[in-house]
């Protein structure tokens, strides 16, 4: 009797094995594909409310466009292995910037090659002949070492596309290398007139274009090698108009990504602030001045949103640095989009700068939350975060600038554990806001992970405003309302959730301090529809 109940039980364990087994290698084998995958948030490192794709490699953020209610998120995409390689345009839709639907892959690589990056734009009047407010992307195609400008077009708000029969149109300028990443928008003089405008980047050079059907284009000028840092290939360009904030004013900003010397380390964000005259750009500032827009180590191509629909200037960047990118230890999929911050200039002490704001949409993602109010901080009378953790959270805290200036440093330690802490401080002697990241968790997976970063930081009406994002694996800092920004990826243990407040050398005025758990966000896996011509 002992011995069939025994061997009954043997059989459903069995069966049960059996069950777990299929489900682990059926979930396995859904992680490995784009398609009909459930995104699992889950997994060690993955982003809660970071934009990262489902599985497999992803880099810059393309085609961003707003349509029909819908903000469109296309991106470097290499569906075969969590490494660079042969590049598609992955694709996703959001109605709000928070939450996501992965979408199936926009462009497959072709015979004139794989797919770099590029905008997307409606042709409202049809300039082009495509259709009807036609959806076109404009991208690079790269064919081995030659590099050309390609359209593809969709009728049917992104879902399905085609490539234009008569690729490329425009072939690289006496057959330069480096002739990539289009950024295409329709350019409207006073008079009401308007063109097509293609800035595109060549070596150390912005090139730009005009065209009335997007289908040909005349060189119209071109901006860089006496400008800006030029110690690295210029990348991923982007030109817009914005207003200058408690002005009537507006400039154009030109920002261009660069392969290498940023602050932090390898490749980064530089601006430019000028004007521009629907033909070429001109800088105002000297040609020696080099502006950075982050000077975190993880902030690189990021594009705006065409179209807005309320004129909003929102861009999102990849949260990586090529020096390491490929290396990061995330195991299904590698790379992710910063938050979505909108844009303005601020009239500074030093001149125009640019400000970055994570989007208002962003507090919807607020759960639980702790208040402080106003307290003078020192080490005889610390501030107490003991009941705070978390791996998501967001921190808004502002410090008044008279006392603060005795201490000599005061922050915040975020993701803190056994032998791991994320540091982000104030130096106030030195006016300076850093990031140390040195014992943030795992950091000896590339020489090129670099530990401190750091840049000048003056209080602005005697006050420092901290405002931190942190997520499972990045950081992103903004000082002083958006005018300096740090973007990082962290490494921690999942157990290192600890929060700390800390201040050396001196005491600091707290003004007030918020800080908040942040909900996941939802992104909701693709459908297999298998429409795309190449796919
Ligand atoms: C920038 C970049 C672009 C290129 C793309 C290729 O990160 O190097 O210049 O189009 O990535 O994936």
């Amino acid at each position: 009797m002992r011995t069939k109940i025994y061997s009954r039980f043997l059989i459903v364990m069995l069966i049960a094995l059996i069950l777990v087994i299929s489900v682990a290698c059926k979930t396995f084998a859904q992680l490995t594909r784009n398609e009909a995958l459930p995104m699992a948030l889950d997994e060690p490192y993955r982003p809660q409310y970071h934009f990262t794709p489902a599985a497999q490699w992803m880099n810059d953020p393309n085609g961003l466009l707003y349509y029909d209610g819908e903000y469109h998120l296309f991106y470097q995409y290499n569906p075969d292995d969590t490494v660079w390689g042969p590049m598609h345009w992955g694709h996703a839709v959001s109605t709000n910037l928070v939450n996501w639907q992965h979408l199936p892959i926009a462009l497959y690589p072709d015979e004139n090659g794989a797919i770099f990056s590029g905008t997307a734009v409606i042709d409202w009047e049809n300039t082009s002949g495509f259709g009807k407010e036609a959806m076109v992307a404009v991208f690079t195609h790269a064919n081995g070492n030659r590099q050309s400008q390609s359209l593809a077009y969709s009728n049917d708000n992104g879902r399905s596309w085609t490539k234009y029969a008569g690729n490329p149109v425009i072939e690289p300028p006496n057959n330069i290398k480096n002739f990539r990443d289009p950024k295409v928008f329709w350019y409207e003089d006073e008079a009401g007139s308007g063109h097509w405008v293609m800035a595109v980047s060549a070596g150390n050079i912005i090139l730009f274009f005009n065209s009335a059907d997007l289908k040909n284009w005349e060189t119209t000028g071109g901006f860089g090698l006496t400008h800006g840092a030029t110690c690295g290939i210029w990348e991923t360009p982007d030109l817009f108009e914005l207003p200058v904030e408690d002005s009537q004013e507006t400039r154009w900003v030109l920002a261009v990504a660069i392969g290498g010397c940023a602050p932090a380390g390898g490749s980064g964000l530089q601006y430019f602030i000028g004007d521009f005259n629907g033909q070429t750009f001109t800088n105002e500032n000297d040609g020696d001045l080099v502006l950075w827009a982050d000077f975190g180590a993880d902030f690189y191509a990021p594009q705006s949103w065409n179209n807005t629909p309320d004129g909003r200037r929102i861009w999102a960047a990849w949260m990586n640095n090529w020096a390491y990118a490929q290396e990061i230890p995330t195991s299904t999929w590698r790379g992710a989009l910063t938050l979505p911050r909108e844009l303005s200039l601020v009239e500074t002490a030093v001149g125009l700068r640019l400000q970055q704001k994570p989007i208002p949409e962003l507090e919807t993602l607020r759960d639980q939350s702790w208040s402080w109010a106003k307290q003078i901080v020192s080490t005889d009378n610390p501030l107490q975060l003991d009941e705070v953790n978390g791996e998501a959270l967001e921190i808004n805290a502002e410090f008044g600038a008279t006392n603060l200036l005795e201490a000599d440093r005061f922050g915040f330690k975020v993701r803190t554990g056994v032998d791991e802490e994320t540091i982000i401080g104030y130096a106030a002697k030195s006016r300076s806001l850093f990031v140390d990241r040195g014992r943030s968790g795992e950091v000896d997976f590339s020489p090129n992970f670099t530990p401190i970063h750091t840049t000048a930081m003056s209080p602005v009406d005697d006050t420092i405003r901290l405002h931190i994002f942190v997520d499972r694996s990045s950081l992103e800092l903004f000082g002083n309302d958006g005018l300096i920004s740090f973007t990082e990826r962290i490494f921690p243990r999942e157990e290192s959730l600890g929060v700390e407040f800390f201040v050396a050398g001196g005491q600091v005025q707290l003004n007030n301090l918020d800080i908040y758990n942040l909900d996941s966000i939802k992104i909701t896996p693709a459908e297999v529809t298998g429409e795309n011509e190449d796919g």
